[in-house]
């Protein structure tokens, strides 16, 4: 059992120290206001505390901060990390912020970086990693730690901006089609509570298919359409309103502007 460390614990450092609590490790959280510490600690069973006391005592600890917020943490927290360098390694969640950028702020230490995305509250999430060389020895407590927040890639970090554009923003892309593909099915006479939970359920059941099976999206889309069918009728009209290139375009602006905050 290790102690694993959340110096900022909003949206997506609550939502990983939730996942990481449901883990053998004990967890530690601290936030800029204490009772919004204690009330995550007190849901999920973890101990509030503050950002030095994380530093003394975790093994791995969460940079759950804002961007911006991390030039001033790190300016506090430098000497205390220098203290603790061959026992501590960093996991920083920011986005855009490289590691050798991390190490500039943080000094020499171990560091880990993470993409996660939102489905994380729910065990489903999606999280890219990547290491420098140091923080080797910390990749299966990670690996231990994140386990029930979903699944983890580690990815070379030139591509994790690419990879970001994909599963960090995919999230917003993917509701988007499920509001449509709802839209579609109350204009044809569903309510509307009948008809989200029939697309999201439809959009699961396919993503898995798609996973589970050998199979190329293609091929699964080719068995969903019986020739001159309706299922072909709707593939035609998405074809013709050009989905793929549509959806390609969002992926690509997703990605510039991911390089273009990363200063890239
Ligand atoms: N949200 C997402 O979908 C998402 C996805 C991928 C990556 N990320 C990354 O996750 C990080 C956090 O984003 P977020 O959306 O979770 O932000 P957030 O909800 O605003 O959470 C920020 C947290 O940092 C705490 N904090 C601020 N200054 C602090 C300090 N000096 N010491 C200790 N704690 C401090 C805040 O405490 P208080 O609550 O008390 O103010 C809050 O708990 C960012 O780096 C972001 O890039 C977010």
């Amino acid at each position: 059992m290790k102690k694993i460390g959340f110096i900022g614990a909003g949206n997506m450092g609550g939502a990983l120290a939730a996942a990481v609590s449901r883990t053998e490790n004990s967890v530690f959280v601290c936030c800029a206001h204490k009772e919004n510490a204690e009330a995550l600690a007190a849901k999920i069973g973890a101990t509030a505390t503050t950002v030095e006391n994380i530093i003394d005592v975790c093994d791995l600890v969460f940079l759950g901060v804002k961007p911006q917020t991390l030039p001033d943490l790190a300016r506090s927290v430098k000497p205390l990390i220098e203290k603790r360098k061959d026992r501590i390694c960093l996991v920083s969640m920011a986005a855009g912020v490289t590691c050798s950028r991390l190490a500039a702020l943080f000094g020499d230490c171990k560091i880990i970086r993470i993409m996660p995305n939102t489905p994380v509250s729910i065990g489903e999430g999606v999280i890219l990693y990547c290491l420098t060389q140091s923080a080797a020895e910390y990749e299966d407590l990670l690996c231990d730690a994140l386990s029930m927040a979903g699944t983890l890639h580690k990815i070379d970090e030139a591509i994790i901006d690419a990879a970001t554009a994909v599963s960090g923003c995919g999230p917003a892309f993917v509701y988007m089609f499920i509001d449509a593909l709802a839209d579609g099915g109350v204009k044809c006479g569903l309510a509307r509570e009948k008809a989200q939970l029939l697309a999201a359920q439809t959009l699961i059941g396919a993503a898995k298919l798609c996973i589970e099976s050998d199979k190329q999206p293609s091929e699964l889309r080719d068995e969903v359409c019986s020739p001159g069918g309706s299922t072909l009728r709707g593939v035609a009209a998405l074809e013709q309103g050009d989905l793929n290139g549509i959806v390609i375009s969002a992926v690509e602006a997703a990605y510039k502007r991911t390089r273009e905050l990363s200063g890239e």
